[in-house]
Order: C-alpha cells, then structure tokens, then sequence
C-alpha cells in the first residue's frame, strides 16, 4: 500500500482503484467516446472541481474532433458528504451549447441528486444531445435515477478520495482512487 503524503498520511485504508487500472479503462472510454462521436461535434463539460483529472486523461484518449468547457456547482443546503437535490451554478460554461451535442464528465454519482440537477439545467439550453461519462458510479445508495452512458467502475458504497475526488480539498493529485479510513477521519464539517 502507498504511503499518503501529509497531512493526513494515516487515513488511507485501501487503494480501491491502482493508476494502472484507472488509466487502462480510461483509454477503453476514450476509445468508445471516439467511435460513438465519430463525424459528429462534441462538447465535453468537466464539473468541476471533481471531474478535472478525469477529464485531462480522457481527453488525450479521444481521437476526434471536441471542445471542452467547465462548470461548478454547489449543493444547497447540504453538508460536503451529502447531496440536497438541488444544485446552484457557481461558475457556468463559457460556451452556448444549444444545438451542440454534450458529454458531461463527472468524477462520482453517489445519490444521483447533483448529475440529475445538473442536466436538468443543461437539457433546458436545448442541445443536441446531452450524455453523461462518470469514473465512479456509487449506485446503492442512489435515491434519483439517473442513466449514465459511460461508466468507468462500479463501486461500493465507501467514502473515496484522490484523482480528483477530495479530503477536505486535499488529495485531488493522487494517481490512485483510496478508501478513507472512516474509523480515524472526523470531516470537517
Ligand atoms: P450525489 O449528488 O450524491 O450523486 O453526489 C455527487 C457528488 O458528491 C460528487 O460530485 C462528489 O463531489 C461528492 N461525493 C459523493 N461520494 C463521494 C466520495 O466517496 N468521495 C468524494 N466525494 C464524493
Ligand atoms: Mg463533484
């Protein structure tokens, strides 16, 4: 097991997904983005802050022609491990995408309540088509349904972190997806 760089390096209790495994399927959805948008236009929608690692990668597997742009949101009134259902834009896409097919990467769907919110807005800008990339899908505890076109791993309901997924916003860099030792960590909010 790697050692966790500081400031929390005894929280890691299990490499859940290796760099290795990441990347390899990774290339596989690059590869399939590649052959399902072929000779159509493609705007990628990274959610940030979340979904920029994946979203890097992914795109050096897409041998067609794309765009990308970036959105945040926040939940309202919801603590970091829980989702309200609806969601606030706090930094919206630079780009019109009306009549523009959308692929929206995602790093996890847990609850499924963020994604559902999130397309709800994008779907009212009329695109052409509006797909959903997910690395993570966290399906067992999900209360709305959501169909998600490219997932990368199914996952148990466990609190993960790293390529891009955070502890209190550290451990975004780390090239692996980690289990949190819930026994020893105490959120911060
Ligand atoms: P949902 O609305 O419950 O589907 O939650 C999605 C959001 O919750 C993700 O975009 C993440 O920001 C966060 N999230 C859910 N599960 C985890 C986890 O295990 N680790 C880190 N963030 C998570
Ligand atoms: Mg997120």
């Amino acid at each position: 097991m790697p050692q966790l760089p500081p400031p929390y390096t005894d929280l890691l209790s299990e490499v859940l997904i290796t760099q290795d495994e990441l990347q390899a399927r990774i290339q596989e959805l690059g590869a399939q983005i590649s052959q399902d948008y072929a000779g159509q236009d493609l705007v990628l929608i990274c959610i940030l802050r979340g979904g920029v690692m994946f979203l890097t990668d992914l795109v050096r597997h897409i041998s067609t022609p794309h765009m990308m742009d970036f959105m945040a949101v926040s939940s309202y009134g919801a603590g970091a491990r829980e989702s309200s259902g609806q969601v606030r834009i706090t930094m919206d896409l630079s780009m019109d995408i009306a009549g523009r097919n959308v692929l929206l990467v995602e790093d996890i769907v847990d609850s499924g309540n963020t994604i559902a919110s999130v397309l709800a807005l994008l779907q009212a800008r009329q695109p052409a088509s509006l797909k959903v990339c997910s690395l993570l899908d966290k399906p067992e505890l999900r209360q709305t349904e959501v169909s998600i076109d490219y997932t990368g791993f199914v996952i148990p309901t466990k609190f993960v972190f790293g390529y891009g997924l955070d502890l209190d916003e550290y451990y975004r860099n780390l090239p692996f997806i980690g289990v949190v030792d819930t026994a020893k960590y105490k959120p911060t909010e």
